[in-house]
């Protein structure tokens, strides 16, 4: 294997192919970051084109596509021939944009998506998810199994970097929600981690069961039946929160672009529909008044 890119996470990259005894060759553009690999018995080399004519298999791990091309441009007919695997970040575009210029070099490319931390590379239940051409993933999937536990989403190079940006959003926006009730409880001197108590208990069986699991086949089929509460009711619970996040002195941010958002479903005509009804304006904005 070649792993390029020794950050935190390529460094736990090449980590998992050589504890799992793969001959593992190593470049990064500040060299000393492979101390600790070569030492583990990584052979680092001095060039790019080195690195990629040392193996079949070229794992990139930079910060992002622009990273990338700055180190792989100048490897050029080396890289002909090999298979890449890219977990840079990036936006979709830019993942549809190297699947052509890897076509353009002869490379077979699978984008790639690492969702947790470097500490848990190597573990089979840790998610690594790819999109790129079904043969070329089916091929080396024992090889890419050696890295984490793998999903394979589909034939667009872009689904990937779709789901990791999907998902990011998913544990930014549920952090704040977290760190904004935090604040709430923390306006009455409530410590954090005694709220967290009650609130991680409270999330998976009343929120992420009933809602999350539950609803996803009738959000899918556009049905929102509001016969167990409609969105009036959730705008009175949104309203509520907002006028105690003002009451209390704390940011009322969120609970207003909430509230707003419930609204605009109200003037849209889904007043009777449940809180899920929002997704289509979350879908097709043209719809909020
Ligand atoms: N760390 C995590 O928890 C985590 C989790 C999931 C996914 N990821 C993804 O994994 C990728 C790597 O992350 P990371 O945490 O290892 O660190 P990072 O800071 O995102 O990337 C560091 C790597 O990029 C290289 N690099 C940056 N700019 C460059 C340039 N212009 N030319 C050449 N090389 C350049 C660095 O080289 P130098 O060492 O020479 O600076 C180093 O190898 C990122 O895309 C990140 O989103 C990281």
């Amino acid at each position: 294997m070649t792993v390029i890119g020794l950050g935190p996470m390529g460094v736990a990259l090449a980590e998992a192919f050589l504890a799992q005894g793969h001959p593992t060759t190593v470049w990064n553009r500040t060299p000393k970051k492979g101390d600790g690999l070569v030492a583990k018995g990584a052979r680092r080399v001095d060039t790019i084109s080195e690195a990629v004519s040392a193996s079949k298999f070229v794992v990139v791990c930079l910060k992002d596509y622009d990273a990338m091309y700055a180190v792989l441009d100048p490897a050029d007919e080396a890289l002909s021939g090999r298979v890449l695997v890219n977990h840079s970040s990036g936006i979709p575009e830019q993942a549809r944009n190297a699947a052509i210029w890897a076509a353009h070099k002869g490379v077979d490319y699978l984008d790639g998506a690492i969702m947790v931390p470097p500490q848990a590379v190597g573990h089979p239940d840790s998610v690594f998810l790819y999109s790129g051409p079904q043969s070329l993933f089916e091929a080396h999937e024992k090889t890419l199994l050696s890295m984490g536990g793998t999903r394979y989403l589909g034939t667009d190079p872009s689904l990937a970097v779709l789901y990791n940006t999907a998902l990011l959003s998913l544990m930014y926006s549920s952090l704040q929600g977290f760190l904004h009730a935090a604040a709430l409880v923390g306006s009455a001197n409530v410590r954090v981690t005694t709220f967290a108590e009650i609130a991680i208990g409270w999330f998976l069986p009343s929120v992420v069961n009933p809602y999350l699991l539950m609803e996803a086949p009738d959000i899918d089929k556009g049905n929102y039946p509001g016969d167990r509460g409609n969105m009036v009711m959730n705008m009175t619970a949104l309203d509520h929160i907002f006028h105690t996040s003002k009451e209390q002195g704390i940011s009322s941010d969120l609970p207003e672009q909430l509230k707003k958002l419930a609204e605009n479903a109200i003037s849209a005509g889904y007043g009777d529909r449940n809180f899920m009804a929002v997704i289509e304006l979350l879908k097709n904005p043209s719809k909020e008044s």
